[in-house]
């Protein structure tokens, strides 16, 4: 295994991930983690991830030392470049800033650079600089603004690179893991094949016959969790919460789809109007979560109550949490900003004394998809965008009202099905429009129009920390367009979102 001490980067979870697609598990651990933690997991390499620190303010998180009497290689990615060369008595100042792609020049021999090119391109992000080495250490790379951007002390195996090998933008950064994995001397043979049976097993062996409820949405990771808990027990009851601020069609999809899937006890909780009435008048993204995330758990609390006195003891609560979800929360108490407050139903069980089932908490997004497949699930329901807990709610900036509801579903469902019809929907990671509570003029026919501007957004992720607007074909977007200022009652415009994320987010709110 290949450890990922997480200082903070957004990238931390693309590391780990790539790391896990050439072969090996990795998995993300605090960058408080002591050598004696990193011993007892047996790990054969670490990797110090990027941050948005600097290594030399007082309070900025750093490394235990004894991590480099554990004998197995470090590679410090940007910030852990940066606090490696720190720690080890070289020095970092503030720079001038690269951000974006620059060509790195490969000057001196490394293990960890042996299969790229002279010049590469690769993909930078920092505002400080490495400008003195430890003892033992020497310069292997440089860009034009950088002097020290990759450098290697080869006897006690310790690597450094200012760039991110793990982001597409690095063209051979896959090389370069490799490599390091290669100095780690790691055996690649991780694969989920036959992970099914397992997760079955350890589920069957947790609940026995007792009672498992779980709140699905719809999406691809209730949809998978749910169905293994099926796998292992007959005794699973499945509940839709209602909200009123999802997709057009959403409940009826998502009630045939578990009737089709053979689930015999599933529930449908109709309460939009009480979120409705709840959310009215509120323009706040956080109090419109906080309010989401409050009234999701009465609703479903009552229903389990419901379910209780009808069925009996229900000990146990399925979740689709996957492994982003764990670590996020736990990052955002420690080096990583509090962007939002994501709104799941993390807060349940200890209220309701109910015992996790999470079978999916250690794997990737497209790792679950695969699982999915592994176990039967029809294609379509294993491709669908990730949806928000929140729902719409994130997607109309201000005031959630009827008709704005109206308006988003319709013109989302109008931009999806073009998405699908061309082709594209599979090649993107998330689509949906949104809409601005600015109106704007138009003209429909002989009269002057005055209506809401929708703004489409598509973007292509790995795991949804980090993201870039989709290339769809203009005509795409032409017609999408074309079709919800004609057939949406109240939209004027249509934009299409150009921004990566970072620095913006994938919602609006
Ligand atoms: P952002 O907007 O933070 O979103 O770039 C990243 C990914 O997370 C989803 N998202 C949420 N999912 N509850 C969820 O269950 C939430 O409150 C929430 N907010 C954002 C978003 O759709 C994207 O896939």
């Amino acid at each position: 295994m290949i450890a990922v001490l997480d200082y903070g980067s957004q990238y931390c979870h693309l590391v780990a991930r790539r790391i896990r697609a050439l072969g090996v598990y990795a998995e993300i651990f605090q960058n408080t983690a002591t050598a004696a933690d990193l011993r007892k997991r047996k790990v054969e390499g670490i990797i110090l991830s990027g941050g948005p620190r600097s290594v030399y303010e007082n309070d900025a998180p750093t490394i235990d030392k004894g991590i480099f009497s554990l004998g197995v290689p470090v590679l410090g990615v940007c910030y852990g470049h940066q606090l490696l060369a720190h720690v080890l008595g070289g020095k970092v100042v503030p720079s001038s800033k690269e951000y974006g792609k620059e060509i790195l020049t490969v000057t001196g021999k490394s293990k960890l650079l042996q299969s790229i090119g002279k010049k590469e391109q690769v993909w930078m992000s920092h505002g400080d600089s490495v400008v003195s080495l430890p003892q033992g250490f020497t310069v292997s790379g440089r860009t034009s603004e950088c002097k020290i951007a990759a450098y290697v002390d080869e006897k006690r195996r310790i690597y450094g690179v200012q760039f991110h090998p793990e982001v597409q933008h690095t063209t051979h950064g896959m090389k370069i893991l490799e490599d390091f994995l290669r100095i780690c001397g790691s055996k690649r043979n991780y694969t989920i094949k036959g992970l099914d049976k397992k997760l079955v097993a350890e589920i069957r062996a947790k609940v026995g016959s007792g009672a498992v409820i779980m709140g699905v949405s719809g999406g691809v990771d209730s949809l998978v969790a749910s169905t293994l808990i099926k796998v292992a027990t007959p005794n699973i009851y499945c509940v839709f919460v209602d909200h009123g601020i999802i997709r057009k069609g959403e409940a009826a999809y998502v009630k045939e789809l578990y009737e089709k899937l053979g689930f015999g006890h599933y529930f449908y909780a109709d309460a939009s109007q009480i979120f409705y009435t709840r959310l009215k008048g509120i323009t706040d993204p956080e109090e419109k979560r906080r309010i989401i995330g409050k009234t999701f758990i009465e609703v479903f609390e009552a229903k389990v109550k419901e379910l209780k006195a009808k069925h009996g003891e229900i000990k146990f609560l399925g979740q689709g949490t996957i492994y982003p979800d764990r670590i996020e929360s736990a990052k955002a108490s420690k080096a990583a900003a509090v962007i939002k407050t994501h709104h799941n139903v993390g807060g349940l069980p200890a209220k309701m004394k109910l015992k996790l089932v999470e079978p999916l908490k250690d794997l990737y997004k497209d790792e679950v998809r695969e699982l999915g497949t592994m176990i039967g699930l029809p294609k379509e329901a294993l491709m669908r965008h990730p949806f928000p807990g929140p729902g719409l709610a994130v997607r109309i900036v201000g005031e959630i009202t009827a008709e704005r509801i109206g308006i988003v579903q319709e013109a989302d469902f109008i931009f999806t099905d073009e998405l699908k019809k061309s082709g594209q929907y599979d090649k993107i990671w998330q689509a949906f429009a949104a809409l601005l509570p600015v109106k704007a003029v138009g003209v429909m026919g002989d009269s002057r129009s005055y209506g809401y501007i929708i703004t489409l957004r598509a973007v292509t992720s790995v795991d949804g920390m980090t993201a870039d607007w989709a290339k769809i074909p203009n005509e795409v977007l032409e017609r999408a367009a074309s079709r919800i200022v004609k057939n949406v009652r109240g939209v004027t415009r249509v934009l299409y979102d150009i921004t990566q994320k970072p620095p913006a987010t994938i919602e609006y709110e």
